[in-house]
């Protein structure tokens, strides 16, 4: 005889806030997590920047859905393993600690989850995020009229500068084409011209002098060198901040050379062109506003919460004519354009929200004490570090010092540089420890508002300490 078949079991309902009331489980659900993420930053001090192996939970869901205390115990163990920006020794990358009002735009973005690639799915964030990149353009000197899009990361930004610089130029078909930029510029350049169909010869190195500037007679011989030959030349890229040292090339003389040639110039300025939003620091990208495009990544200095970068050109027009394709699922734009056509993203947040409210929150006066102190410690750290005959060390007008020791080869400054990580690392003070000009360096990023003198004073006698057993 067929068995019956089996009842049905009674489901859960689904965690989806209800549409006509409030509902009290999500928003104590919120609480306690709000509760958990204040706790973890508050202890942040007690717990080293960088946490040893931590247990991680299961990652498959199981038959049936956890309960809000079993998720926030899962959560509170991946949190124990997290990097930890907010203690005052995190000092080694271009990652502060978030700023308050951007991780509370980052929850309502998630709430709101409305859709940057359309205006009919983010109608208001859509025209914010195009008031804010006008603003921000404006703001570093671009011309009226300038704009640009939001984007997940600076090498998204300057894969698109690079994309529309070409096109601008008429070169997309062209396979000789090439990019010029300095020996220390970033990484993500060369990944920009691999996705852009171009062979690693098309990045042409400049050589940089002892500061770590681009050379510009050097750029002014393979431009004319370049025109002779009759090959075409994408863009020229000027790095405002280098990863390493924070050197700024020679903007207002690069751009100069750009005009006389008729090339496009991208500042990468995903760490130094956030110093243009303050009156006391704009010198130090002097030129930052002859640019045709700029990338700028709030996300590494002013603490707002990744991601937070963005593209912004003299003529954004030229954005959306590399990226239009018509969008035929969806109604027309209202007249300022689909943020899915502005930009190589399709489906994105409203990563504009936490920028705007960051910056709301910090008002100008805020963007300066934040470029303030970090300049303050750089300056304190390095003039700690000078005092040593027996360190080499490259700085520039930005908040990064990196330095080895002055003689032994590259082996001895291997050793000695992992052996000074791991000092710091004991005392809680976390330096990085990049491999440049052919030797390993350790390098601080003095961004973090929360370290203090003592802090540094400490990094410098744990780096001399160790300078007396270099071999
Ligand atoms: C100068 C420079 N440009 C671009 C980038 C890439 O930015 P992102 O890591 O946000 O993609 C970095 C990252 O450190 C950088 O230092």
């Amino acid at each position: 005889m067929a068995s019956a078949p089996p009842e049905p079991r009674a489901r859960q309902p689904l965690p989806f806030a209800q549409p006509d009331h409030l509902d009290p489980g999500l928003q104590q659900f919120l609480e306690q997590a709000s509760a958990q993420l204040c706790r973890w930053l508050g202890t942040a001090s007690e717990r080293s920047p960088l946490p040893g192996l931590s247990v991680l939970p299961e990652v498959e869901p199981q038959l049936m859905g956890l309960g809000h205390g079993a998720l926030l115990a899962d959560l509170q163990l991946v949190m124990d393993g997290a990097y930890n920006p907010n203690h005052p020794g995190a000092l080694a990358h271009l990652d502060p600690p978030a700023l308050g009002a951007s991780v509370v735009a980052d929850l309502i973005c998630a709430g709101l989850n409305n859709n940057l690639l359309a205006e009919e799915l983010s109608p208001s964030l859509t025209r914010l995020e195009r008031s804010m990149v006008a603003w921000l353009a404006e703001r570093l000197g671009l011309p009226p009229g300038s704009g640009g899009v939001a984007a997940s990361g600076g090498t998204l930004s300057n894969l698109m500068a690079l994309v529309t610089a070409r096109r601008s130029r008429g070169l997309q078909s062209c396979p000789e084409a090439v990019v010029i930029a300095s020996a220390d510029a970033h990484v993500s350049l060369a990944k920009s011209l691999a996705v852009m169909g171009l062979p690693p010869e098309a990045l042409q190195l400049i050589a940089v002098d002892a500061a770590g500037c681009l050379q510009v007679d050097d750029l002014h011989d393979r431009l004319e060198t370049l025109q002779a030959s009759g090959r075409p030349v994408i863009a020229v890229v000027a790095t405002a901040g280098t990863t390493v040292r924070g050197a700024v090339d020679p903007l207002g003389a690069m751009a100069a050379l750009c005009q006389r040639f008729g090339v496009w110039l991208h500042v990468d300025g995903a760490i130094g062109a956030v110093f243009a939003l303050a009156e006391g620091h704009r010198h130090r990208v002097e030129g930052l506003a002859a640019a045709d495009s700029i990338t700028l990544n709030p996300q590494k200095l002013l603490g707002i919460t990744k991601t937070s970068s963005l593209l912004l050109l003299a003529q954004p027009q030229a954005l959306s004519e590399a990226f239009q394709t018509g969008l035929p699922y969806m109604e027309p734009s209202w007249g300022g354009g689909h943020g899915g056509e502005t930009g190589l993203q399709g489906t994105r947040p409203a990563e504009i929200l936490k920028l705007w409210l960051g910056l709301r929150q910090l008002g100008l006066e805020g963007i300066e004490t934040i470029l303030d102190g970090a300049i303050a410690r750089r300056s304190q750290l390095q003039a700690l570090l000078a005092a040593d005959e027996r360190l080499q060390i490259c700085s520039g007008p930005m908040h990064l010092v990196a330095f080895t020791p002055v003689g032994g080869d590259a082996l001895a400054a291997d050793h000695w540089s992992q052996r000074t990580r791991q000092s710091l690392l004991a005392r809680d003070l976390m330096l990085s420890r990049p491999h440049y000009q052919g030797r390993h360096h350790l390098k601080a990023v003095l961004g973090n508002p929360h370290t203090q003198p003592h802090h540094l004073a400490q990094v410098a006698q744990v780096v001399q300490a160790e300078l007396g057993l270099v071999p």
